[in-house]
């Protein structure tokens, strides 16, 4: 049995203390007391708060042919140092994840993976919808109707049509006008809607008179924390798709947040290279990893009261386990996976290009100080992050309820 004492833990609006014991890698109970412990293994938590891991259900992790920008070791020891317990890749990687062959292969690379992890799976307009149904435990499909990384778009209405059918559930990438056309895609054939990062204020507005029990909605750390006003200053550092929108818009995904459409937060973690990056912003790729940055910024936010943390905790690991069906995962509770992170909200740190796992090696938030840090990351009852320090143990592919 291993204990983690003295955690502060959110209990509906109340803060109580309690401590979390852990056996096989779930949490076996949380109690008020601890009866005599002998030779149990303690971690105490020093009435700093425990959460639940993030589950990142938008993440890019490029190994493979594109390893050079990011692996799924490197990626997910930036998770595991950013409190992020579980992680679902998207298929626009080289190769594409658009067979159930490539699926497979990408699972193989996967198992080094110190984090849990799902995979997305992909479509474009040569691919053969039917590999969809050969293709086995994954959480979406992912589409994309813009053009971005990886040339995935697909403009041909009946094979997304046909696309919505054979999936479980839908991820899109679809900004602007596009929004509503993928609700009609969804409404029509019945299926769950997962938006990627929403960033106008005309897709909050849309949501707000057309959302439905099926459609769900992310915003991303760099439409919340960055404008349009930066991208002077980060040149190709901060570019990605969708782009940096006006302030305005960054209000109204705060609003949103606020006014529950906005269900969860996902880091669109999507490195390159630095060397790609410093090219001329017109030909320079799109992305911006956020895998390390995402619950600090959160964190800091809440400290500026920004949003509360039971906000943060719905939106970064509640809902995402809800949305997609993630088994054992998103609560801390009795028979749950020990997923989980102690944080500190007092602690203050600079982000730090030359400190950061990811393998790109820089942040567009480089150089600003927040207050709030996971100090102990434990992944299946085992502490993968403590004290700045790593240990590589394998994670475990997630499996899903039906929906
Ligand atoms: O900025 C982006 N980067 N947007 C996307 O849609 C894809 C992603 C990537 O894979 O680089
Ligand atoms: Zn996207
Ligand atoms: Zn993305």
């Amino acid at each position: 049995m291993l204990i983690i004492k003295d955690a502060k833990l959110l209990s509906g609006q109340k803060e109580v203390v309690r401590h979390i014991l852990i056996k096989d890698g779930k949490i076996f109970s949380i109690t008020k007391k601890l009866s005599k412990v002998t030779q149990e293994q303690i971690i105490d938590a020093q009435h700093n708060f425990v959460i639940p891991g993030m589950i990142d259900c938008h993440v890019h992790l490029r190994d493979m042919e594109l390893a050079h920008k990011e692996d799924f070791l490197t990626g997910t020891k930036a998770a595991a140092a950013g409190g992020v317990t579980t992680v679902l890749d998207m298929p626009n990687s080289k190769p594409q994840t658009i067979t159930a062959a490539a699926l497979e292969q990408k699972r193989a690379v996967a198992k080094k993976a110190i984090v849990n992890y799902g995979f997305h799976f992909g479509c474009t307009p040569q691919f053969d919808p039917e590999e969809i149904k050969k293709a086995k435990n994954v959480a979406s499909t992912k589409l994309f109707m813009n053009p971005s990384t990886g040339n995935m778009c697909i403009e041909d209405g009946l094979l997304i049509n046909k696309i919505f059918q054979y999936s479980r559930m839908m991820c899109v990438h679809a900004e602007d006008e596009k929004v509503p056309v993928a609700v009609e895609y969804a409404n029509k054939t019945k299926k769950r809607l997962y938006l990627c990062h929403l960033s106008l204020k005309s897709e909050v507005e849309f949501l707000k008179k057309n959302k439905t029990k099926n459609i769900f909605a992310e915003v991303c750390p760099h439409h919340l924390f960055l404008t349009n006003d930066d991208v002077q200053r980060l040149k190709g550092f901060g570019m990605m798709k969708p782009n940096l929108r006006r302030k305005e818009d960054q209000e109204a995904l705060w609003k949103a947040i606020h006014n529950g459409i906005i269900d969860t937060i996902g880091s669109d973690h999507a490195p390159h290279t630095k060397e790609e990056k410093m090219q001329d912003i017109a030909c320079c790729p799109f992305g911006v990893p956020g895998l390390e940055t995402t619950l600090p910024l959160l964190l800091n936010a809440v400290n500026e009261g920004k949003l509360s943390l039971q906000n943060v905790v719905e939106l970064t690991s509640k809902n995402p386990a809800k949305i997609f069906g993630i088994k054992n995962k998103g609560l801390l509770k009795e028979g749950y996976d020990a997923d989980l992170v102690i944080i500190s909200m007092r602690k203050r740190k600079k982000v730090d290009n030359a400190a950061l796992r990811t393998k790109c090696g820089w942040s567009p938030f480089h150089g600003t100080m927040l207050q709030g840090w996971p100090i102990l990351t434990m992944v299946n009852g085992k502490v993968i992050f403590c004290d700045g320090l790593i240990s590589e143990i394998p994670g475990c592919e997630v499996g899903y309820h039906e929906l």
